[in-house]
């Protein structure tokens, strides 16, 4: 008979009855009972604790690699409905906001909380706008790189180095100095990238235009040669200002996490990005784009479809650009991506790469095994296709994340350091390895 335990509700209600949003646990080695309270659809791991075989047993905990049903934190800034496709900033349709708002207005959304009224985007507008520029010793930094450095690896780098020239960065609990070190990197990361750009093609850097919108000054600092003023496509223009939108957040993700992991230890805000973007590098996740674009064009034509497919069921490879952790169905932004890809076709002519892209597409969601794996393309399956018709180098593509990405990635890194609840991010283990023995010398070995 298994005996009742203190139930763990705040009231003790005293009588022999358990409160409703209780989980009661039965451990079968002791015959104990636990009820262990439910809140926000989960229990606190640390409740598990209690459930113990002897007074000097540590308890039990949770075993979840890679976090697959584990909630690290409470957050307020994204929202994913992995089930049915949809995706909400702070609330607000991601689709709404990728029709109506521009990207500086989302990062403004996805920092304060709130649309902006009109003062507010002009303040904010004018803040970013004039802290563009990079201290030129962080250009000859860059200069320092092999001719043909990987910008993302460019990328990460300069993100940790803007660390040792902002240490003010370091008084976390001064809202104004967190703010002022937010409008530097979501100002700066457009120049950095531009800068690692005209790097890898040795070109001289192109300064910040103020003149031009945030879009529109990072194809100045990328396309820009001898003009005296440069002129954005506008199509062009507002489609990557779209695609910066769709990037803007997403929930805890690798490089989110990661964020929030070496925020949590109070490094500055440079380090915790710089950590960010290195996560994001990763071909599993942002790193993806680039991906996409190799994999399609080692398919090379729709007859090698099938084939692929083959390889791809055979686990030799995997179909890149599908797939998510959180979405089981179609990505709500891979869908917008889609229709992008038609506005910027138009300006930069078809890229062939992506009819086999939809006939991937079109076979995959046909096929049991994508079906049955509710694998369905993710916002990298379509965006590299437009990035390569923009013009941009396929290495470039993880970059271009980067900076779509920047603004969830501080808000989620300041509500991590407001939040009471939030400690030093340090997991547990499960040690398998050798039980404790002493040294061996070495003519004994
Ligand atoms: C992003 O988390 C986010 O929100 C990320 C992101 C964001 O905005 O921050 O949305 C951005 O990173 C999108 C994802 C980009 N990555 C890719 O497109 C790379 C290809 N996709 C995967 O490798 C994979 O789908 C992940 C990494 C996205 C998700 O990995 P999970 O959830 O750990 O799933 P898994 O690797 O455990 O796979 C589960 C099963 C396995 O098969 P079984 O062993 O169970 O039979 O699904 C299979 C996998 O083999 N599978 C795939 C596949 N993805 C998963 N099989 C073929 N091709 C794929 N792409």
């Amino acid at each position: 008979m298994a005996t009742k335990t203190t139930p763990l509700t705040e009231e003790n209600t005293g009588k022999d009855t358990v409160a409703k949003d209780t989980l009661s646990i039965t451990d079968n080695r002791t015959g104990k009972t636990y009820d262990l309270p439910i809140e926000n659809g989960s229990i606190r791991a640390l409740d598990l604790r209690q459930i113990k075989q002897s007074p000097d047993d540590f308890g039990l905990m949770t075993y979840d690699p890679g976090f697959a049903n584990t909630a690290s934190v409470k957050s307020a800034v994204s929202a994913i409905d992995g089930e049915k496709g949809i995706l909400t900033y702070r609330g607000y349709p991601i689709e709404q906001l990728a029709e109506q708002a521009s990207f500086l207005e989302v990062a403004y959304l996805l920092i304060h909380g709130e649309l902006p009224k009109q003062a507010e985007l002009d303040d904010w507008d004018h803040q970013i706008t004039t802290h563009t520029f990079l201290h030129e010793n962080v250009k000859k930094l860059m200069e320092g790189f092999r001719y043909d450095a990987h910008p993302m690896g460019v990328f990460v780098s300069t993100v940790a180095a803007l660390s040792t020239f902002y240490p003010d960065a370091k008084k976390l609990d001064d809202a104004e100095c967190r703010m002022h070190q937010i409008q530097r990197l979501i100002a700066k990361t457009p120049t950095i990238a531009a800068f690692a750009y005209r790097h890898r093609i040795g070109l001289p850097y192109m300064y910040p235009d103020n003149s031009l919108s945030y879009t529109g000054n990072l194809l100045n600092m990328m396309y820009r040669t001898s003009e005296p003023q440069f002129e954005p496509q506008p199509v062009l223009e507002k489609a990557l200002d779209v695609l910066f939108v769709l990037h803007g957040d997403h929930g805890q993700n690798c490089s989110t996490s990661s964020m929030r992991g070496v925020g949590s230890s109070e490094a500055d805000p440079y380090c915790a990005m710089a950590a960010a973007a290195a996560a994001l590098y990763g071909p599993l996740h942002g790193g993806a784009n680039e991906a996409v674009l190799r994999m399609l064009r080692q398919i090379g034509s729709t007859s090698n479809i099938p084939g692929y497919i083959k390889r791809v069921k055979n686990k030799e490879v995997r179909l890149m650009g599908f797939g998510h952790r959180v979405y089981k169905n179609y990505d709500p932004r891979a869908k917008i991506v889609k229709k992008i890809a038609d506005q910027v076709f138009e300006v930069t002519g078809r890229n062939p790469l992506i009819d086999i892209a939809l006939e991937l597409e079109r076979i995959a969601l046909e096929d049991d095994y994508f079906i049955s794996h509710k694998l369905y393309p993710n916002v990298d399956f379509y965006s590299g296709i437009i990035y390569e018709a923009m013009g941009f180098p396929v290495e470039m593509f993880p970059v271009l994340f980067a900076i779509g990405r920047t603004p969830g990635w501080l808000a989620q890194w300041q509500e991590g350091h407001l939040d009471q609840d939030q400690r030093i991010a340090r997991p547990r283990q499960i040690y398998l390895g050798s039980d404790a023995r002493d040294y061996v010398a070495m003519e004994k070995r």
